[in-house]
This record gives C-alpha cells, structure tokens and sequence, in this order.
C-alpha cells in the first residue's frame, strides 16, 4: 500500500522502519498534541511494539510518512466507527519536527482522506485536535474540515484538562 505525495509518499509500515520511527516520535513537542499511547520517550522498544500492532491490523488503516529515501518521518491513521457510526472515522496524524513548516501535512491529510473515504465508503472523517495545537487546526482547516465546536475539558493531558476542538470533512 503506497500513497505519493512527492517526493514524499504514505505506505504500509515494514520491519526495519523502527529506527527511523523512534528517531523522529521522540519528541516532547510531539507527543504533547497526541493521545498517551504516544509515549515519551520514544523509545526504539515503543517503535517495534507499534510495528507489532500496524502489521496485524486488519484492515490496514495506519500508514508511515516517509521521506524521499522512505524513512518514516511521521504517521497518520483512521480509526474506523462501528455500529451507528460505522461510516464513520477519527483521523490521527503526527510529522517530525524537522519537516515541520512546509506543507507536508495538508497534502497528506488531502491524499489520504480522500483514499479512506474511497476504501471503507465512509461518510464523514474528524479529527480532535487539542485548542492549544493551532497547527494542526490549520493543517485541517487547509485539508477542506470545517470547524464544528469545542469540546470542553475533553482530555486530561500533561496534568492539565485541555479543550478539544471538533472538524470534519463529509464525503465529496
Ligand atoms: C500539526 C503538524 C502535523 C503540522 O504539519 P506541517 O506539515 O508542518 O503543516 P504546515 O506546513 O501546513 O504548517 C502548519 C500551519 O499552521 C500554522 N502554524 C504553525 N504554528 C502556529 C501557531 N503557533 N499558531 C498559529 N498557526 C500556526 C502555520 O503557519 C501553517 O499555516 P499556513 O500555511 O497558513 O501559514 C505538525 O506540527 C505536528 O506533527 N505536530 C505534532 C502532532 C500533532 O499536532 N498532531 C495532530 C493531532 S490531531
């Protein structure tokens, strides 16, 4: 499974790509936006575990970000709804802070939507992303999701209780 967004591409994770993941996840600046199933440390034993989850899941819905000599340099994922919200999905995603800045996230949120709205015929995809995270509400904001509201004191993170904000994208 490859998606391109050249030079960059999304692509199934593989055994190998542990260092280069845990290179780039272990980053405080990162794990502060994401849920504590991001560890931090990153540790190259919390990378294999994830290999370990990525490889068995069925279907495949989480794909490496990977660079021009496709080392993984970020991640991005759906969580798939049931029952009612069957036709439904979270989407997830992280970028290393050294490609940070350059628009690589918006293409790839663009591309791989659109590839998992294809693939599971879902209806609509949202993403949580934390008040205190404007990047990553300008990364959706930039993908076509309209902001829908704000979830108050949603997450308990860092010893605090953050406010989400909800965006969606419906199916074109
Ligand atoms: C969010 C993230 C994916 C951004 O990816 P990216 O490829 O750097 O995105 P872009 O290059 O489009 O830049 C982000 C946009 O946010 C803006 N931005 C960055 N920091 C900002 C800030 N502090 N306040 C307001 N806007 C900010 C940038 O100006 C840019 O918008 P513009 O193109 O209109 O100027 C990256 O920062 C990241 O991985 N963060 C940690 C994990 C995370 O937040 N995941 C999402 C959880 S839902």
């Amino acid at each position: 499974m490859r998606i391109e967004i050249s030079p960059y591409s999304m692509r199934s994770y593989r055994e190998g790509d542990a260092a280069s993941l845990a290179q780039h996840a272990n980053n405080p600046r990162i794990a502060a936006n994401l849920r504590d199933a991001f560890p931090n440390p990153y540790t190259l034993e919390d990378a294999e575990r994830w290999l370990g989850i990525a490889k068995t899941m069925d279907p495949i819905t989480v794909l490496a970000i990977t660079n021009e000599t496709d080392l993984v340099i970020g991640g991005i994922g759906l969580v798939l709804g049931q029952d009612v919200h069957r036709f439904c999905a979270e989407l997830g995603y992280w970028l290393s802070e050294s490609y940070w800045g350059q628009g690589i996230m918006p293409r790839a949120v663009q591309a791989f939507t659109a590839w998992g709205f294809e693939t599971f015929q879902l209806k609509r995809i949202f993403a949580e992303p934390y008040a205190h995270s404007p990047a990553s509400c300008r990364v959706l904001e930039k993908s076509g999701f309209q902001r829908e509201g704000t979830m108050r004191a949603n997450v308990f993170k860092n010893q605090r209780f953050v406010d989400q904000h909800l965006y969606a994208l419906i199916a074109p």
